[in-house]
């Protein structure tokens, strides 16, 4: 019988967002964040097999075979290695993964690629872990992939112990708390960005003299929002969501030397959503950027086509995409695999 396991997973947005580690190798934050997992229009895919044939892990992402030595992929697949301790399974590994979005420009494919690949790997090897443990071998990988193993909206506690046992993602609101709040995305570009978030940030924390300024504020905020959540309070929400957005962007330009991650294209739908709920007399509208030029707009389901209009207005603005909250990481039947087991390599499609 074939032990592939295939899963898919979804990126998350953060509204409190992590930019800042104070453990580089077990990769642990200098503060908490919170993030909204999105719903599956953009997925990862994710086929794993585990097999003595295999005389080394092998992992093909979007059809290409990746170079595993000396590189981020490499130092990203740790996470097999914890969870093959676990599980004291020496197999190498298959992975063949497919994200139906750009990877590397913005969008967390690194969220949605690990959480999907822990996800269907502990599968594979037999292991029952619950999401928090789960979640701790997601953030050995990537720090925001530890949010997108749970659905609705998702905390990632800081933790302050050494070891990093007390650092994971735990669900805050289920999808159906508040089922009318949604993520509008305007597509501006998809080009992959000249300075990895894992570089940037490395680079903030050793340079920027308002990074500082930052910590002192980001945890109170964190739990602000998390309070604005559970109360379904748009306004309160809103407000600290694009100031966040606004603030980490703000040392990103402290760094020295500075990194840009938004354009003039995103400045122009920062003034437009301000001019919006200025109209509206209340915020309808909140803005949040990732490492990256797209808007990520939440909003109210009401509320969905004003925002709409409002990114048509963008001219570079070239697709738009209606996201609603997502349910994490989900085990696809066998007939979805993405491996063929004879040769061992992706099937060609
Ligand atoms: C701007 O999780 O990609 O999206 O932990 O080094 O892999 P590593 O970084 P990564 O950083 C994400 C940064 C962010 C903000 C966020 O998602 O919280």
């Amino acid at each position: 019988m074939s032990d592939i396991v295939t899963a898919v997973g979804t990126p998350n947005i953060a509204l409190i967002k992590y930019w800042g580690k104070r453990d580089e190798k077990l990769i642990l934050p200098t503060n908490s964040s919170v993030s909204m997992t999105l719903d599956e229009q953009l997925n990862t895919k994710t086929s794993v097999l585990f097999s003595n044939r295999l005389k080394e892990d092998r992992v093909y992402i979007n059809g290409e075979l990746q170079n595993t030595r000396g590189t981020e992929v490499g130092e990203r697949l740790v996470c097999l290695d914890i969870l093959r301790r676990i599980a004291k399974d020496k197999r190498h590994a298959l992975v063949v993964s497919e994200n139906s979005f750009p990877t590397g420009s913005g969008f967390a494919s690194s969220a949605s690629g690990l959480a999907t690949l822990v996800y269907a790997a502990s599968k594979g090897l037999g292991l029952r872990l619950s999401g928090k443990e789960m979640s701790i071998v997601a953030r050995r990988g990537s720090g925001s992939a530890c949010r997108s193993l749970m659905g609705g909206m998702v905390r990632w506690r800081k933790g302050v112990k050494a070891d990093g046992s007390d650092s994971y993602a735990e669900q805050i609101t289920k999808p159906d708390h508040w089922p009318e709040l949604m993520n509008v995305v305007g597509i501006l570009s998809a080009s992959k960005k000249k300075f990895s978030s894992r570089a940037g940030m490395r680079q903030t924390e050793r340079t920027s003299i308002l990074y500082r300024s930052r910590m002192a504020y980001v945890e109170d905020a964190a739990s602000r929002l998390t309070a604005a959540l559970k109360k379904r309070d748009f306004q309160t929400l809103g407000e600290i969501t694009m100031r966040d957005s606004n603030n980490m962007h703000s040392v990103m330009l402290d760094t020295w030397p500075p990194l840009f991650y938004m354009n003039d294209n995103s400045k122009e739908v920062i003034y437009k959503v301000h001019e919006l709920n200025e109209s509206e007399g209340k915020i309808i509208a909140a803005y949040t950027f990732d490492a990256g030029p797209n808007p990520h707009i939440l909003t109210l389901r009401r509320n969905v086509n004003k925002v709409t209009r409002l990114l048509d207005e963008v001219d570079a603005v070239q697709k738009v995409l209606k996201l609603s909250m997502g349910n994490g990481p989900r085990i696809l039947d066998r007939s979805e695999s993405l491996i063929d087991e004879r040769s061992l390599k992706p099937f060609k499609n």
